[in-house]
Parts: C-alpha cells; sequence; structure tokens
C-alpha cells in the first residue's frame, strides 16, 4: 500500500493507495472517531460498492444517504437534503461522514460537513480517477450555483483519504478519459518528466495495468499534497492547479452542467491555456502540440463547442474565483512542467485564441 500525508500541522491526514483497499476494514475504521457514521452516495456508485463498506464498517451505527446521480445536482438544493437528513437522523457533530462516489459526491459531502453543526469529521473514499487524483485530496469543497461553477464552499479538510485502484474497473471509459485531463495537467505544471512518463506510457494506462495506475495515482497525489502543503488556500501556489478551469468553467456553464464533463471541458481549457502561451512565446509550437497529443491519445476533446463566442466566454469567466479587483487571471503553461498565474493577456490574444 502507498501511503502519503498532506502536511497541514494539525489538520495533517493521509492518502492509502492500493488495489483492493475496500476488502480491508481497518485502513477505513482507523480513522473513525465515532459510532455513529453516515456514507453519502449516488444511485450509481452505491449498488456498486456500498455493500463492501458496510461490511468494513461491522460494528458501527451506519446509515446511508443516496443521492441523484450527476454534476446538476451538486446545488444547494441536494446540500439541504442531506443537512435535513442529518438533522432526522439526530446525526451529531462527532458523527462521520463518508464520501463515496466521485468528484460531485466528495465536493457535496466536504462542503456539508464542513458546515453542519459548524463542522464535523468526514473521509474521502473516491471512486472516479479524478476524484482520486484530484478532487478528493485538498479540501476544497462546494456546490454550484446557476451563475457559476463552484461559487459556495469552504476549504475544509478530510481526516483520510482512502484510494481503491479497483474501483476504477466499473468506470465507464469517457469518466475515465476525464480523468486523464487532471493527471495530464500535473505533468504540464509540475512534472516535466511525469509528462514524458504519461506519454511514453499511455497503453499501459489505457489497459488499467495496476502498477501503472498506482505509479500515476500516487505521483498525482504527491504534486497535490505538496502544493496545498504549501498553500492550503489558495493564495499563491495553489492557483496553478487550476489550468485550463477558468475557460473550462465557461464551457461547463454555458452548455449546461453535466453535458461536457468537468475533466472534457479541462482538457480543452488546457488546449486554450496553451495557445494563449505560444502566443507569449512562452510554449513553442512542439510543446503546444506535445500538450494536445497527449490530451487526444485519451480521447479528449481539444476544441471548445463550436457555437460558443469570445463574448460567451468572457460573460462566464467574469464570475471566476481568479477575478481581481476586476481584473481576470489565467494560468498559463511556460514551458512542460512549468506554469504561471498572470493578468497580463491581452485582449488581442484572447480574441484570437477564443474566436
Ligand atoms: P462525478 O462525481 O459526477 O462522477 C462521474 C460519474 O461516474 C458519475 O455518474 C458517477 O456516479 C460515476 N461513478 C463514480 N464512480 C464510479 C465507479 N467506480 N464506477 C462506475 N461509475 C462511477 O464526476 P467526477 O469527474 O468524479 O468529479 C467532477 C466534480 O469534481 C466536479 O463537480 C468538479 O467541480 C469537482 N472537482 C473538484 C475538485 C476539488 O479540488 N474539490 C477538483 C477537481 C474537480
Ligand atoms: N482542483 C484545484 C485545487 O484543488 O486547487
Amino acid at each position: 500500500m502507498s501511503t502519503l500525508t498532506v502536511e497541514l500541522d494539525e489538520r495533517s491526514y493521509p492518502i492509502f493507495i492500493e488495489s483492493n483497499l475496500f476488502t480491508q476494514p481497518n485502513a477505513l475504521t482507523a480513522h473513525i472517531k465515532s459510532k455513529k457514521v453516515v456514507i453519502i452516495s449516488n444511485e450509481v456508485v452505491a449498488p456498486l460498492y456500498l455493500d463492501v463498506i458496510d461490511n468494513a464498517l461491522a460494528g458501527f451505527n451506519v446509515s446511508h444517504i443516496i443521492l441523484p446521480d450527476g454534476e446538476q445536482h451538486k446545488n444547494l438544493q441536494s446540500f439541504e437534503v442531506v443537512i435535513s437528513k442529518l438533522l432526522s437522523m439526530s446525526a451529531s457533530r462527532d458523527t462521520t461522514l463518508i464520501a463515496l462516489g466521485g468528484g460531485v459526491i466528495g465536493d457535496l459531502t466536504g462542503f456539508v460537513a464542513a458546515c453542519y453543526q459548524r463542522g464535523m469529521p468526514f473521509i474521502q473514499i473516491p471512486t472516479t480517477l479524478l476524484s482520486q487524483v484530484d478532487s478528493s485530496v485538498g479540501g476544497k469543497t462546494a456546490v454550484n450555483h446557476p451563475l457559476g461553477k463552484n461559487m459556495i464552499g469552504a476549504f475544509y479538510q478530510p481526516k483520510a483519504v482512502l484510494i481503491d485502484i479497483s474501483s476504477l474497473s466499473t468506470l465507464p471509459a469517457r469518466e475515465f478519459s476525464a480523468g486523464m485531463a487532471e493527471v495530464i495537467k500535473y505533468g504540464v505544471i509540475y512534472d516535466y518528466n511525469f509528462f514524458v512518463w504519461l506519454e511514453e506510457n499511455q497503453q499501459a494506462i489505457k489497459q488499467q495495468d495496476t502498477a501503472a495506475l498506482s505509479y500515476m495515482i500516487k505521483r498525482c497525489c504527491e504534486i497535490k499534497a505538496e502544493i496545498v502543503a504549501i498553500d492550503e488556500r489558495e493564495s499563491g501556489l495553489r492557483a496553478i492547479l487550476n489550468l485550463g478551469h477558468t475557460f473550462g468553467h465557461a464551457i461547463e456553464a454555458e452548455q449546461g452542467y453535466g453535458n461536457w464533463l468537468h475533466g472534457e471541458a479541462v482538457s480543452t481549457g488546457i488546449v486554450l491555456a496553451s495557445a494563449v502561451a505560444t502566443k507569449k512565446d512562452w510554449l513553442n509550437a512542439s510543446e503546444f502540440s506535445r500538450i494536445e497529443s497527449l490530451l487526444q491519445a485519451f480521447d479528449l476533446p481539444t476544441l471548445a463547442p463550436s457555437d460558443m463566442t469570445y463574448d460567451d466566454f468572457i460573460q462566464h469567466m467574469r464570475h471566476d474565483k481568479k477575478v481581481f479587483d476586476g481584473q481576470l487571471f489565467f494560468v498559463i503553461p511556460k514551458g512542460i512542467g512549468k506554469a504561471v498565474v498572470t493578468n497580463d493577456i491581452t485582449d488581442e490574444i484572447l480574441h484570437t485564441v477564443l474566436s
């Protein structure tokens, strides 16, 4: 088993990565300090993995809250449903919540955990590639608002993250690809050698070779843990993790949440940010093409929706969390393996790239 730690003083927590982790009860129970546990999952994941988690929790007082599936349910209505159910179950501030599912369940559960009675412990059990390499680590929790994605939320760290690689075997191929956008992101922003490793190991990754997936997920979690330990609340470095997200969130909002998967929108966003980088001579044509090709190799989109205009992008991006003093900041690659956060992008460059 690989074990990493997110180093945040008294809020530090472990990330466990292994195949068949769900069948090892101690991995989970060691992090639960309460008798009462509430598992939050959805109608797709619960039939697949709820039983095995329930079995691991023999001896605890376990309840379930099962939500409808989909990004469109990551909203204040679902938040209220969960809070009401917790109240009707007489959950208390020391009850442990378990998020069993992808990033939607993880973000929503984390936000509930941050708010219910001003904070209760929660554990992340991510079951999509995207949530295993990104959303379950780092304590960003949120729900969407019709005017913008993740607009209502909190920084709130879990007590532990349990990643069972074998749960990816049931994940639809399109969702696996979406997760690869966030994986490739780490190579582009932080680790050139990892980018090369991804280029060289495409086949093993696509075949879901256990050793390849273990290494890949571990490297992503290592990078994320390192960045979060330096800048938990995104006052600087952490913003680079949002490569592709400013453009991507605009695509998601314009198309209606759930139509483009988050990872698909991020993939196109990475290409748009890379195109901006070429205009500033921060990426050469060959580097641009390697980024685009790697995303395409995992069946990810690299072109914005054909009906989406420059004005559509700008309208959505005005609500981005990277607007400071009315100025919009972008994460832009500087070579492969490094990225910067900048507002020094002319309207002319944006026009050329987005038109
Ligand atoms: P998701 O949670 O919607 O899961 C994708 C689909 O896969 C869903 O239909 C889900 O039910 C299904 N599923 C999950 N696990 C499965 C499994 N093992 N087998 C079969 N089906 C399975 O989407 P996601 O891509 O995991 O997460 C996207 C969300 O994560 C977005 O809301 C995004 O904003 C958020 N996010 C958050 C952070 C963060 O730092 N908190 C980072 C990146 C993304
Ligand atoms: N997914 C971006 C972050 O966690 O900061």
